[in-house]
C-alpha cells in the first residue's frame, strides 16, 4: 500500500563542506516504486554534495560486493504479511543466510515504508536493521518506520542521514542542507481535480459482485501514463458516517482544527471527510487515542495486544467512540491519534496513446456487513454510491516502474489477470492496437460466471479478431461443479506456456495476492519443472532469472 512519488528535491549547500571519500550505497526494495523514487531522490541529494553514490534495487546488487560497501542506506517497503517486495527477496534471503559476510566496516541506516493497519508493519525494514547490526555493521542513524503518509518522515530521515554522513566525514561546518522540493505539477498533496465522464456497471444482472468501469477526463492535467501505471484517487469518506461521528461527539462541524504539524487548518467537517481515515482503526491509533479519550476501559484494552487486534478487525471510528466513549474529546486533538486517509490506487485500464485525455479504471465495489452495520470501501463505495458523470475526483498518476511491458512485436507476452486484475492488460492491448503492434500475446482471465462476469468480453473478442490478442484462456470458477481457476488453465497449457517462456516471453500477473498470485506462482514452478525437466530448486532458480531479466512482473494486492 503506497501513495505518491514525491517530487525530486534539490539540495543547496550554503557552506563548502569537507566531503568524505567513503562511497554511499543506496539499496531499495520497492513494489510500486515509492522506495525507488525516494532512493533516487536521496542519491541526487548526495551527489549534489559530491558524494560518491551508487543506487540500485536490492536484487540487482551482487552480494559479493557487500564486502566493499562503506556507507549503506536501505530504503524498503514491506509486502503482504511482512514479506520483502519482489525485487528484495533474494537479497533479504542472502543476508539472513549463512553466507552473509561480516560487515564490520559498514555504516548503515534503514528507512522502512509500510502500512500500520497491517500486523507486520514495516517488517522488512526491521529485518534489515536488525540483521545488519548482527553482522557487525554500525547503525549511524536510527531506523525510521513510515506509515502510508510517509513523505514528511522520509524527508526528515534523509536530511538527518545526510547530516550524519557529513559529520562522520569530519566536516568542519555542520552541513546546512535545505531540501526544497522542485515544483511537480500534480501529486498527492496537489492532486488534479478531474471530471468523471462515465461510470457504468460492467458486471451483468445477477452477478455476486459489482464491478464498474469509470472514465475520467485528464484534459489539461498534463498527465501521461504507460501501460501498467496506476491512477491514485484521494477519496472522500461517506458523509453519513462523518455526520454520525460528529453527532455522537457533539462537535461543531464548522469549527476549524489543525490537520498537520505545519499548522494547516480545516473545518471538522472537511477534516473528517477528506483528511483523516475514519473507516479503519490501527493498533497505533488506538494506543494514541487512549491517551486522549480518558476512558478507563480503553486504557485497559490497549494493554492487551491480542484484544486490540480482535477489536480493530472490521471496526471504525464510530464504533470506537460508541464502545469507548471519550470523557471529553477536543476535535483539535484528532491529528494526534488519527492517520491521514491514504490515496487509493487503481491499475489503469486504458491506453494513453489511444485516449490521451482520458483514463479508464476497473473498480470492484467493496460492500459488506460487520458488527451489525453495512460498510463499504472508502473509494469504491464513493464511486459506486456517490459519483456520477459530471462529478469530480481528485487524482494523480502513479508510475509503476515494476510493471512495464515490452513494446515490440518480437517479444511474446503472457498475461494472467483474473477479476479486476485484468485492468492493466486491457490498457496494454489497447496500446498495442493503437500502435498497430501485432506479435504474440496470451491472456488468462478468470471470474465467477461467464454470463455475468466476463469483463470487457467484446474488447477481447475484437482484439482476437484483429490479431492484437493471439490467445485467450478463461476460467469461470462457479459455472461448473469443480472450481476452475486461471492456474488450472495454465497447467493444461503447460507445454505451450513453457515454449513461450523459452522463446523469451515476458509474464505478468495482476490481481489478488494472497490466494491467486501465490497459487499462480506455485503453478509456474511446477510447469517449469515438469516441462523443463528441472528439480523444484532449479525451477525456482529459473523463475528468479526471469525476475532479474524483468520478464516476470507482478502487480498484486
Ligand atoms: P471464486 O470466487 O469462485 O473462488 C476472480 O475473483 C476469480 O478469481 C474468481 O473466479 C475467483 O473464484 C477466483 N479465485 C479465487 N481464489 C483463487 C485462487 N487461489 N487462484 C486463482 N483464482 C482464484
Amino acid at each position: 500500500v503506497t501513495n505518491v512519488v514525491p517530487p525530486t528535491p534539490t539540495v543547496e549547500t550554503k557552506e563548502p563542506v569537507q566531503t568524505s571519500t567513503r562511497t554511499v550505497t543506496i539499496l531499495f526494495g520497492s513494489e510500486t516504486g515509492n522506495s525507488q523514487a525516494l532512493a533516487e531522490q536521496l542519491s541526487t541529494q548526495l551527489k549534489e554534495i559530491n558524494r560518491d553514490v551508487t543506487v540500485s534495487c536490492m536484487d540487482d546488487f551482487k552480494p559479493k560486493k557487500l564486502k566493499e560497501v562503506e556507507d549503506l542506506l536501505i530504503i524498503t517497503a514491506t509486502h503482504g504479511e511482512g514479506d520483502p517486495p519482489d525485487n528484495a527477496i533474494e537479497f533479504h534471503e542472502f543476508l539472513h543466510g549463512r553466507k552473509a559476510p561480516k560487515l564490520d566496516n559498514v555504516n548503515f541506516s534503514v528507512l522502512s515504508l509500510g502500512d500500520e493497519s497491517y500486523e507486520f508493519f514495516c517488517q522488512t525494514g526491521k529485518d534489515f536493521d536488525k540483521r545488519l547490526e548482527e553482522l557487525g555493521a554500525t547503525r549511524i542513524h536510527p531506523r525510521v518506520d513510515c506509515d502510508v503518509d510517509y513523505e514528511e518522515l522520509a524527508e526528515e530521515w534523509a536530511k538527518e542521514v545526510i547530516a550524519t554522513l557529513q559529520k562522520d566525514a569530519g566536516a568542519t561546518n555542520a552541513p546546512t542542507t535545505t531540501v526544497t522540493p522542485t515544483e511537480q505539477t500534480f501529486s498527492k498533496s496537489n492532486p488534479y481535480t478531474a471530471e468523471v465522464l462515465e461510470n457504468i456497471v460492467l458486471s451483468g444482472k445477477g452477478s455476486n459482485k459489482e464491478t464498474r468501469h469509470i472514465e475520467i477526463s485528464l484534459e489539461g492535467s498534463n498527465f501521461q501514463y504507460e501501460p501498467g501505471d496506476c491512477l491514485a484517487i484521494n477519496p472522500k469518506n461517506d458523509p453519513a458516517l462523518v455526520a454520525a461521528i460528529i453527532e455522537e461527539l457533539k462537535w461543531n462541524p464548522e469549527q476549524t482544527i489543525p490537520i498537520n504539524k505545519q499548522g494547516e487548518i480545516r473545518s471538522v467537517q472537511e477534516a473528517l471527510t477528506s483528511i483523516f481515515e475514519i473507516t479503519r482503526l490501527t493498533k497505533g491509533s488506538l494506543e494514541k487515542a487512549s491517551t486522549y479519550f480518558q476512558n478507563e476501559k480503553l486504557q485497559q484494552l490497549v494493554q492487551n495486544s491480542d484484544e486490540v487486534k480482535a477489536y480493530i478487525d472490521g471496526r471504525d471510528l464510530l464504533d470506537l467512540i460508541i464502545d469507548y466513549p471519550p470523557e471529553q474529546l477536543d476535535p483539535t486533538t484528532i491529528m494526534h491519534f488519527m492517520r491521514k486517509i491514504p490515496a487509493r490506487q487503481y491499475s489503469i485500464s486504458s491506453s494513453y496513446q489511444a485516449n490521451p485525455d482520458e483514463v479508464h479504471l476497473t473498480v470492484a465495489t467493496v460492500k459488506y456487513q460487520a458488527h451489525g452495520r453495512d460498510r463499504s470501501g472508502v473509494c469504491s463505495g464513493e464511486i459506486s454510491d456517490r459519483i456520477k458523470p459530471g462529478d469530480q475526483l481528485n487524482v494523480y498518476v502513479h508510475k509503476n516502474p515494476n510493471f512495464k511491458f515490452p513494446m515490440d512485436e518480437a517479444t511474446p507476452v503472457i498475461m494472467i489477470g483474473p477479476g479486476t486484475g485484468v485492468a492493466p492488460f486491457r490498457g496494454y492491448i489497447e496500446e498495442r492496437e493503437e500502435l498497430e503492434l501485432k506479435g504474440k500475446t496470451w491472456l488468462f482471465f478468470g471470474d465467477q460466471h461467464f454470463r455475468t462476469d466476463f469483463l470487457y468480453q467484446v474488447d477481447w473478442q475484437r482484439w482476437i479478431q484483429q490479431g492484437y490478442l493471439t490467445k485467450m484462456d478463461v476460467a469461470f470458477s462457479r459455472d461448473t461443479d469443480e472450481k476452475v481457476y486461471v492456474q488450472h488453465r495454465m497447467q493444461e497449457k503447460a507445454k505451450e506456456l513453457f515454449e513461450w517462456l523459452e522463446a523469451g516471453a515476458h509474464l505478468y500477473v495482476c490481481g489478488d495476492e494472497k490466494r491467486m498470485a501465490k497459487d499462480v506462482h506455485d503453478t509456474l514452478i511446477s510447469i517449469i519443472s515438469q516441462e523443463g525437466n528441472l528439480s523444484e530448486e532449479e525451477a525456482k532458480e529459473y523463475i528468479n532469472q526471469l525476475k532479474h531479466e524483468k520478464r516476470y512482473q507482478r502487480d498484486v494486492y
